[in-house]
C-alpha cells in the first residue's frame, strides 16, 4: 500500500465500547434493551417523547461518565501529526473523538451535546437532561428533540463525506457493523473511486470481503499500532 495522502476514517459504536459505552448490535446491545421504533425514530417520538427523552438522558449521562480510549487518541495523535489529509466520519454521538483530543469530527448522525427544536429548527447546547417541555430560545415552542438523526431521516454533512470519498486514497473503517446505511456503502464508494481499504474491528462485519484488508482485534490495540505503522 503506498503512502495515502487523503483518508477517511470511519467510526462506529465499536471505537467507544471499551469505553464502557454500550454498542447497538451485541447480545448486550441497545437494540436488546430498546425498539428501534420506540426511541429512534420521528414517529416514535410523535408517540411518546417522554420515553425518548428518557433514553438519550441515559446516554447522555453515561458518555460524560465515560472516557475517551487509546483508539480515540492514536486518531487525534494521527490528525495532531497533520502529515495527511485527515477526515473523521463517526456514526456515533458521544463526544469521545473530541475528548481524545481530535477536532473537526463529522457526526453524520448527530450529537449528544445538541438540542434541536422541531418547529423550527433552532440548535443549541443539551442540557444534562432534556425534555420536550424545554421552550426554544428562538421560537419557545416546547419541542425539544435530541439532535439525533433517526431512522428514516437524512444524516448530516452528506456532501462534505461523499466529495472526500471520491478523492480519498485510503478508507479506514473503525468498529461499525457494516448495516447502517449509508455509512454501509462509503467503503465500496471509495473503493469505486480508486482508493484501498482497511477493516479494523473486533468481529468480522457485514462489509469485511469487500475491503482490500481487514484485521480483527479490539479497537484499543488495533487503532494505534496502525497509526503508528502509519506515522513510522
Ligand atoms: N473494538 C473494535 N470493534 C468493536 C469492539 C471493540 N472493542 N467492540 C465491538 N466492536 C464492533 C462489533 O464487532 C460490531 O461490528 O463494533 C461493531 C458495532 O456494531 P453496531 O453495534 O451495529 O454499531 P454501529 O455499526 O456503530 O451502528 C451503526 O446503527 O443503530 C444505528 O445510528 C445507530 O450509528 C448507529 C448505526
Amino acid at each position: 500500500m503506498s503512502a495515502p495522502q487523503k483518508i477517511v476514517v470511519l467510526t462506529g459504536a465499536g471505537i467507544s465500547a471499551e469505553s464502557g459505552i454500550a454498542t447497538f448490535r451485541a447480545a448486550d446491545g441497545l437494540w436488546e434493551q430498546h425498539r428501534i421504533e420506540d426511541v429512534a425514530t420521528p414517529e416514535g417520538f410523535a408517540r411518546d417523547p417522554a420515553l425518548v427523552h428518557r433514553f438519550y438522558n441515559a446516554r447522555r449521562a453515561a458518555a460524560a461518565s465515560a472516557a475517551p480510549n487509546a483508539a480515540h487518541k492514536a486518531l487525534a495523535r494521527l490528525q495532531a501529526a497533520g502529515r495527511h489529509d485527515l477526515l473523521i466520519v463517526t456514526q456515533n454521538v458521544d463526544d469521545l473523538h473530541e475528548r481524545g483530543g481530535a477536532s473537526s469530527v463529522l457526526h453524520m448522525h448527530g450529537s449528544l451535546a445538541g438540542a434541536l427544536c422541531a418547529d423550527c429548527g433552532h440548535r443549541w447546547p443539551a442540557p444534562a437532561v432534556m425534555a420536550q417541555e424545554d421552550p426554544c430560545p428562538a421560537c419557545h415552542a416546547a419541542a425539544t428533540r435530541p439532535d439525533i438523526v433517526w431512522f428514516g431521516e437524512i444524516p448530516y454533512h452528506m456532501d462534505r463525506i461523499w466529495g472526500a470519498l471520491r478523492e480519498a486514497d485510503l478508507f479506514v473503517s473503525i468498529g461499525t457493523s457494516g448495516q447502517v446505511y449509508p455509512a454501509a456503502a462509503f467503503a465500496q464508494d471509495a473503493a469505486r473511486a480508486g482508493a484501498q481499504t482497511l477493516e479494523l474491528n473486533l468481529d468480522p462485519s457485514a462489509l469485511t470481503a469487500e475491503f482490500d484488508e481487514a484485521r480483527q482485534g479490539p479497537a484499543t490495540r488495533l487503532v494505534p499500532a496502525w497509526v503508528d505503522s502509519l506515522l513510522a
